[in-house]
C-alpha cells in the first residue's frame, strides 16, 4: 500500500509573515477576496491587520464575519451566497478552526455546487473539482485546520458535528503568523495548545500512522511539552514555538487520520457546545489508558519527547503511565478542568453521546477497536 500526503503548497512561518499576503495575491493574480472571520476577530484588531495589507495594497476584498464557534450548516450556506454575491475569485480565512472550517466548506461548494446542502459532504466526499483557492491565516494555536485536508461542520437540525475529509479542500497558502495569535486569552491558549497535543499523540498512535508521520507528531510533542506552559503565560517565543508546533501535528495527522478523543469530543461540541480544545483536553489522559496497552513501544516516545526523564529504563508499563501523567500534569499546569460534569455534560444524554461518538470519523482510527458499550463507560467515568 503507497501512503498519501497533501500539504499547503507555500506556507510562511514567524512573527511578521502576513505580510507576505499581498505579493502572493499579486503573483497569482487574484482578483477580489473573500475574507471569512469572526466578529471578536474584527472587534479585538486581529483581522484587520489583513485587510490593512490589503487596503494598503489596492487589492479588492469584502468581509464575512458571522463564524461562530462550531460553525453550523446555515452559517456555510449564508457564506456560499456571499461569496456569490461578493463576486470574489478567492478566499482568505482569518481564524481559529471556526472560520478556515467555514472558508473551506464555502471554497468546496462554490466549486462543486451539488453539495449545496453541506450535510452530504460529510466523511469522504468524492467532489470533483478542487476548492476556490484558499489563504489560510490561523489565530489559534490548535486545530492546524491550515494544512489540513479536514473540516468539521455542526449540523445543528440533529445536534451532530461532522466532519469533512476531502483533499480538494486544502488551502492553496498557509501564513502562520505568531502576532496573529499573541491576543489569545491564556484560557484559549491552552485549551487549542492541547487540542495540539491530542492531534499528535493521536496522530502518532493512529491506525494509519507511519514512520514520516511519527516524525511530526514526535516533534510536535517536544515542542508542545516545552512551549505550551511559557505561551500560556504570555511569552512570545512560547507563542511562536506553539503555533510551529501546532502545524507540524496538522502535516501529520491530516494525513493519516486520529482516534477516539477526537470522536468522542465532536459530540460534546454538539451537545453543549463545548471549546473543542476543552473537550479534547479533558478526554485525552483517559483516552490514553484505554489504549495503552494497543500501543506497543509509543508511548515510551511519547514520555520521552515531553521531556520525562529515565524513560528508558522504565518497563513499558512504567513508561504507559509516565507518558499520562505527563499529559495530566501539562492539562493541570494549564487550567484545563479535570471532569466533562465542569463543562456542561449531562448524564441522561450518555447513550446519544456515545452512538455519536461511535460514528465519527475519527473513531475507526483509534488504535484499540471499540464499541459503544465501552464509550458510555467512558464518558460515564470521566463525568
Ligand atoms: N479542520 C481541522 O482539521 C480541525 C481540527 C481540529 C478542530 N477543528 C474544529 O475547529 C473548531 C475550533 O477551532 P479553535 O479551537 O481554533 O477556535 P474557534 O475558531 O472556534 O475560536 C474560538 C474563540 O476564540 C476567539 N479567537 C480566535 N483567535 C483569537 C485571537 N487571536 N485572539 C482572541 N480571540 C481569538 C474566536 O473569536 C472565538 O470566539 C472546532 O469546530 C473544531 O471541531 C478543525
Ligand atoms: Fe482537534
Amino acid at each position: 500500500m503507497a501512503n498519501r500526503m497533501i500539504l499547503n503548497e507555500t506556507s510562511y512561518f514567524g512573527p511578521g509573515a502576513i505580510s507576505h499576503i499581498v505579493e502572493e495575491v499579486q503573483k497569482r493574480g487574484f482578483k477580489k477576496a473573500l475574507l471569512v472571520t469572526d466578529k471578536d476577530l474584527i472587534k479585538f484588531g486581529v483581522a484587520t491587520k489583513v485587510s490593512a495589507l490589503l487596503e494598503k495594497a489596492g487589492l479588492a476584498y469584502e468581509i464575512f464575519d458571522d463564524v461562530v464557534p462550531n460553525p453550523t450548516i446555515a452559517i456555510v450556506k449564508n457564506g456560499v451566497d456571499v461569496f456569490k454575491r461578493s463576486e470574489a475569485d478567492y478566499l482568505i480565512a482569518v481564524g481559529g478552526g471556526s472560520p478556515q472550517d467555514t472558508a473551506k466548506a464555502i471554497g468546496i461548494i462554490i466549486n462543486n455546487p451539488e453539495y449545496a446542502d453541506v450535510r452530504s459532504l460529510e466523511g469522504v466526499a468524492p467532489t470533483k473539482k478542487a476548492s476556490v483557492p484558499m489563504i489560510a491565516i490561523p489565530t489559534t494555536a490548535g486545530t492546524a485546520a491550515e494544512v489540513t485536508i479536514n473540516y468539521v461542520i455542526t449540523d445543528e437540525e440533529n445536534r451532530r458535528k461532522f466532519v469533512c475529509v476531502d483533499p480538494h479542500d486544502i488551502p492553496v497558502i498557509a501564513i502562520v503568523d505568531s502576532e496573529m495569535m499573541a491576543s489569545m486569552p491564556a484560557s484559549l491558549k491552552a485549551a487549542t495548545g492541547i487540542d495540539a497535543l491530542t492531534h499528535a499523540i493521536e496522530g502518532y498512535t493512529t491506525k494509519g500512522a507511519w514512520e514520516l508521520t511519527d516524525m511530526m507528531h514526535l516533534k510536535s510533542i517536544e515542542i508542545i511539552a516545552r512551549a505550551l506552559r511559557a505561551s500560556v503565560e504570555g511569552d512570545p517565543t512560547g507563542v511562536e514555538d506553539m503555533a510551529l508546533a501546532q502545524y507540524i501535528a496538522g502535516m501529520g495527522f491530516s494525513n493519516v487520520g486520529l482516534g477516539l478523543v477526537h470522536g468522542m469530543a465532536h459530540p460534546l461540541g454538539a451537545f453543549y457546545d463545548t471549546p473543542h480544545g476543552v473537550a479534547n483536553a479533558i478526554l485525552l489522559p483517559h483516552i490514553m489508558a484505554y489504549n495503552a496497552d494497543f500501543t506497543g513501544e509509543k508511548f515510551r516516545q511519547v514520555a520521552i519527547a515531553m521531556g520525562v526523564e529515565n524513560v528508558a529504563g522504565m518497563s513499558i508499563s512504567q513508561a504507559r503511565e509516565a507518558a499520562i501523567n505527563a499529559v495530566k500534569q501539562l492539562s493541570k499546569d494549564v487550567g484545563i478542568p479535570a471532569r466533562l460534569r465542569d463543562v456542561g455534560m449531562k448524564e441522561a444524554d450518555v447513550d446519544a453521546l456515545a452512538e455519536a461518538a461511535f460514528a465519527d470519523v475519527c473513531t475507526g482510527g483509534n488504535p484499540r477497536d471499540t464499541n459503544i458499550e465501552d464509550i458510555k463507560g467512558l464518558y460515564r467515568s470521566i463525568y
